[in-house]
């Protein structure tokens, strides 16, 4: 079996796992998913962290994104381009989004361009998991793997991803770009290191 294929069996057995989970333990993921991410050093001392608003059965970072604006974080969210790409636009307060294709919320406030992730402190990307040596798998767009192409050497790359899915190995392909580090409901935040 090619990459691939192993790709999409391991993302259709992952998704049927977050259909199955209880919604109150989505609820308390959410709550621990922030908390690890508040617990980073020097994550509130000004810098930018691009993030995502998470829809349907996503690790929650509803309470994640709010709280790190109320603590004065410039936080920015993706916009989805045409061509691929992810376009970074700012996070204003819980009206501040706006309806946009495949169910996901955007953000209306000023856009910054594809390379705004090259001067972020931090970066969370979605998952559906991630292996010991950082390679993530996603949905199957590659919008995060072109995106994670163009941070900093500073940057800090996490993924979110319920407990269960910080694996042993993900499949991986030349394009997948790795990230620095997990952060689990259970485990916290976790750096990674390249295999
Ligand atoms: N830098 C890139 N330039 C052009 N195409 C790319 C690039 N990176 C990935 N792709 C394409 O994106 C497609 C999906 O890749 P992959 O299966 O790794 O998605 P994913 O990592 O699960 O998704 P996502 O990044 O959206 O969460 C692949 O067909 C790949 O060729
Ligand atoms: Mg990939």
């Amino acid at each position: 079996m090619d990459q691939h294929q192993a790709k999409r069996e391991m993302r259709e057995r992952l998704l049927a796992a977050r259909r199955a989970m209880p919604a109150a333990e989505r609820t308390a993921a959410g709550s621990a998913l922030r908390d690890a991410v508040l617990a980073l050093p020097g994550i509130t001392m000004g810098g930018t962290v691009c993030a995502y608003h998470s829809i349907g059965t996503e690790p929650p970072t509803h309470k994640l994104v709010a709280a790190l604006w109320k603590h004065g974080v410039y936080v920015l969210l993706p916009v989805v381009l045409a061509d691929g790409s992810l376009d970074w636009a700012a996070y204003e307060g819980p009206d501040s989004l706006t309806p946009a294709d495949h169910g996901l919320l955007e953000p209306m406030g000023q856009r910054y361009g594809a390379e705004a992730v090259h001067r972020a402190a931090a970066v969370i990307c979605p998952a559906l998991a991630v292996d010991h040596g950082g390679v993530r798998l996603g949905r199957g767009a590659g919008y995060y793997d072109r995106a994670l192409a163009r941070v900093g050497p500073n940057t800090l790359t996490l993924a979110a991803v319920y407990d269960d899915e910080f694996v042993d190995t993900v499949p991986a392909e030349p394009h997948d770009q790795p990230v620095g580090a997990v952060v689990t409901p259970g485990g916290g935040v976790r750096r990674l290191a390249p295999q």
